[in-house]
């Protein structure tokens, strides 16, 4: 008998336990998702390094990105120079972990090297000669990590904002306009299995989007080993019409058989002129929270948060990635961009590291059914 209660004592605690477990459901972002979506951070050193740092993100991403590491500059940063020691190190966390790795980028016209494709005096290598230079850059690189990162951001930024058409760069200044086309299919020669992406900023914007669709649909055309689109997504809480635009243009991009990942998602909560991401921008600007971040001001980043993500559950299968440019708000680059020194409010969790209002919002989405 005694034997009996015992047994039964058990069985309605760990039942108990198991439905209190069950009503609290997923407490981590990665958790909330599941299989159905990548929850991505872009790190430095002091989120792989700092223990409690550390521990955010294991614990709430399932994927990671460099935020600088892996760029042109740093992997490449003389014709006959390779530096991968700093970049292993991330790799060597993600196999810890077990975190997904992106690599961010191949090719950009920021935080790259001029060798790739100007001589000394700061002239245009002729085409052959920049074909060469991007082939053996691309082919390094992507061997080096071959295995070890999922995919790539092969080409960061291509689309110009004010011309018609593609950004007046280095590259397409020696190579001409198929350096996009080739970039792919280096990078696809290197490594047949890696995912391979064209990133950029505000091309679900009006003035951008067609010379994003008129670029992907032309690669497409062309058989370019293609496989996604980032939608980088920094994104301003004064300027709300980017959830609209971003259901029309997930349907548009997928037609052309292209996965959508949302890639480098912040919400500033500060004042500045510069719309999308473009690095040089630099501005004076109002820096009015330096005593903490009004909670009015929270909650209407955890609404823009909230549906960004919805935006994405929208897309199922078509939408694979969501990943924040940082984890706590101190690990954002929005505190010197595009004004130096602010203190800016643009991630999911607080200095300290706690969960903000957005986190919650962001939560709710995932997990409703
Ligand atoms: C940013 C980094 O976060 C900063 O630390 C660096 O000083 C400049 O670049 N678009 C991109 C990213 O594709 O590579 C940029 O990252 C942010 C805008």
């Amino acid at each position: 008998m005694k034997r009996a209660l015992t047994l039964l004592t058990a069985l309605l605690t760990s039942s108990a336990l198991t439905s209190a477990t069950l009503a609290a459901g997923p407490t981590t972002l990665r958790e909330a998702a599941g299989d159905r979506l990548l929850i991505g951070a872009a790190i430095s050193m002091p989120q792989i390094e700092d223990p409690k740092q550390a521990e955010l993100l294991t614990s709430q991403f399932n994927s990671i990105v460099c935020g600088n590491d892996f760029k042109p500059l740093y992997l490449h940063p003389k014709p006959d120079v390779f530096n991968f020691e700093t970049a292993d190190k991330y790799v060597a966390f993600a196999e810890a972990h077990g975190l997904k790795l992106i690599g961010h980028n191949l090719l950009w016209h920021s935080q790259a090297p001029a060798h790739l494709f100007q001589d000394e005096s700061g002239k245009p290598l002729p085409r052959e000669q920049g074909l060469a230079n991007l082939q053996k850059h691309i082919t390094t690189i992507v061997t080096h990590f071959k295995g070890k990162v999922i995919g790539w951001d092969v080409v960061n930024e291509g689309l110009a904002d004010s011309e018609p058409y593609l950004r007046s760069t280095p590259a397409l200044k020696s190579i001409g306009e198929d350096y996009i086309q080739k970039a792919f299919e280096f990078a696809h020669a290197a490594d047949p299995d890696v995912e391979l992406y064209y990133n950029d900023y505000n091309i679900e914007k009006p003035y951008k989007f067609p010379k994003a669709l008129k670029l992907l649909k032309a690669l497409k055309d062309a058989k370019v080993p293609i496989t996604g689109v980032g939608i980088q997504l920094h994104c301003q809480l004064t300027e709300p019409k980017t959830p609209a635009e971003l259901e029309a243009a997930i349907p548009q991009f997928a037609a052309l058989g292209l996965k959508v990942m949302f890639t480098e998602l912040d919400v500033d909560v500060l004042p500045r002129k510069a719309s999308g991401a473009d690095v040089t921008a630099k501005e004076q600007g109002a820096n009015p929270y330096t005593a903490g971040l009004p909670a009015d001001v929270a909650e209407a980043q955890g609404k823009y948060y909230a549906s960004i993500f919805q935006v994405a559950m929208n897309h199922p299968g078509v939408v694979t990635r969501v990943t924040t440019w940082g984890t706590d708000d101190s690990t954002s680059w929005l505190n010197d961009w595009p004004v130096r020194g602010r203190t800016n409010y643009g991630m999911l969790f607080a200095r300290d590291l706690s969960p903000k209002p957005a986190f919650a919002d962001v939560m709710k989405v995932l997990t409703a059914k």
